[in-house]
């Protein structure tokens, strides 16, 4: 028979108290009384978060227009289910589940049992499969109507997310191209079957698309904005697909949303190309069968889903609240390789903070 979990009276996750995309400044850990779930909710044990670049984003309150805090910070995690509700029967304590709500930036959460992602064990790979994996599945199957043989640029390509675009791209049978700003990130492209890798510290981005590539790319899956973007955008083949997936350039300063500097209206026109944005939350109902694609690539070897826990950050690998924090700023510091993901409880003892 399995041993029913210990349950502690109180735990702790990150809150937001102030509205700022200075993530330390915006949050702190406090601690609460460890809910019972009410029907139709499972109550979970956290056992790995997934960073996001727009974890900031969250805690400036941009996702929720007119949102005051205090609020649970925090939009993915797996962990294990220790109490169940009333009307949740496909679910039992012991299970593993994923979850990309809020409040994945603590140690326990109450998880509405619609929204589990049933997981068949605790794997931190399955992390980096959720929102980065599905943002990659979902945006390139939708709007990039990748074909055999066509070129696909993609920006931040050693990241969360970047890492799946590339991978997706060459099992559909395209030509890679990723930028990154080391050579450690190089490496990893290669290993992940990149054809091009691309760091944009050492390489002039411009002069080796305008030569390798003078046709232009095909298919575009851009993270970063500002200049990057408008790089990409110059550099669209004749019926090219430019997919806005982020702009992280400019989340941590004052306006949003960058100015685009290139002549959009005339580039577009002159190549019957287009730019469509992309927000994963707008796909729910794509997410069962894209998340069942991507876990079954994964578990039988044919899809590499990378976690970074710290490798290169003198605090790592990160555990607890304290990881959570560190882990943005890490996202932040342009080092990581792969998804950042915290230990946030390990398998038998609570986070240390
Ligand atoms: N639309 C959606 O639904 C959705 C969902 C998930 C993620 N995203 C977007 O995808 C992008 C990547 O997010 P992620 O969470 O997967 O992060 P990530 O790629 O793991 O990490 C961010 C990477 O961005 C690059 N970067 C370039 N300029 C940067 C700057 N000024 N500040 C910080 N990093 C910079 C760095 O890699 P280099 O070495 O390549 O410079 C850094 O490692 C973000 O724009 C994010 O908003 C969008």
């Amino acid at each position: 028979m399995a041993l029913l979990a210990h349950i502690p009276k109180t735990y702790s996750k990150l809150v937001a108290v102030s509205l700022t995309t200075n993530f330390k400044e915006a949050v702190r850990v406090q601690k609460f009384e460890t809910p019972s779930p009410k029907s139709g909710e499972l109550l979970v044990k956290a056992r790995y978060a997934g960073i996001n670049a727009s974890d900031v984003n969250l805690t400036a309150g941009r996702y929720t227009p007119g949102i005051q805090p205090p609020f649970d910070t925090g939009m993915e995690g797996i962990g294990e289910v220790v109490q169940v509700g009333a009307d949740c029967s496909d679910y039992k304590p012991g299970d593993s589940v994923g979850y990309m709500t809020a409040g994945a930036f603590g140690e326990y959460l109450i998880l509405p049992s619609k929204f589990a992602i049933p997981l068949p064990k605790i794997d931190p790979g399955f992390v980096p499969l959720m929102v980065s994996g599905l943002t990659a599945s979902i945006s390139l199957d939708t709007f990039g109507e990748l074909k055999s043989g066509e070129n696909v640029l993609v920006t931040a390509a050693a990241g969360g997310t970047g890492q799946f675009a590339v991978q997706l791209a060459k099992i559909a049978g395209c030509h890679v191209i990723g930028t990154c700003s080391l050579d450690e990130k190089v490496e990893f492209l290669k290993s992940i079957g990149c054809d091009r890798p691309i760091n944009y510290k050492k390489e002039d981005l411009k002069a080796v698309l305008k030569k390798e590539y003078p046709k232009g790319v095909d298919v575009v899956y851009e993270s970063i904005g500002g200049d990057m973007f408008d790089t990409c955008l110059k550099n669209l083949s004749t019926f090219g697909r430019l997919i806005i997936i982020g702009f992280i350039s400019s989340y941590k300063g004052n306006s949003f949303a960058p100015p685009i500097k290139a002549p959009l209206q005339s580039i577009l026109l002159s190549k019957s190309a287009c730019v469509r944005g992309f927000f994963l939350f707008n796909h729910i109902k794509e997410v069962p069968m894209h998340f069942a694609k991507l876990a079954q690539l994964y578990m039988t070897g044919k899809l590499i889903s990378t976690i970074d826990l710290g490798k290169g950050h003198s605090s790592g690998p990160f555990r607890g609240m304290q990881g959570i924090l560190d882990g943005v700023d890490y996202l932040y510091s342009s080092k990581n390789a792969g998804k950042v993901v915290v230990e946030v409880n390990g398998q038998d003892g609570d986070s240390k903070l």
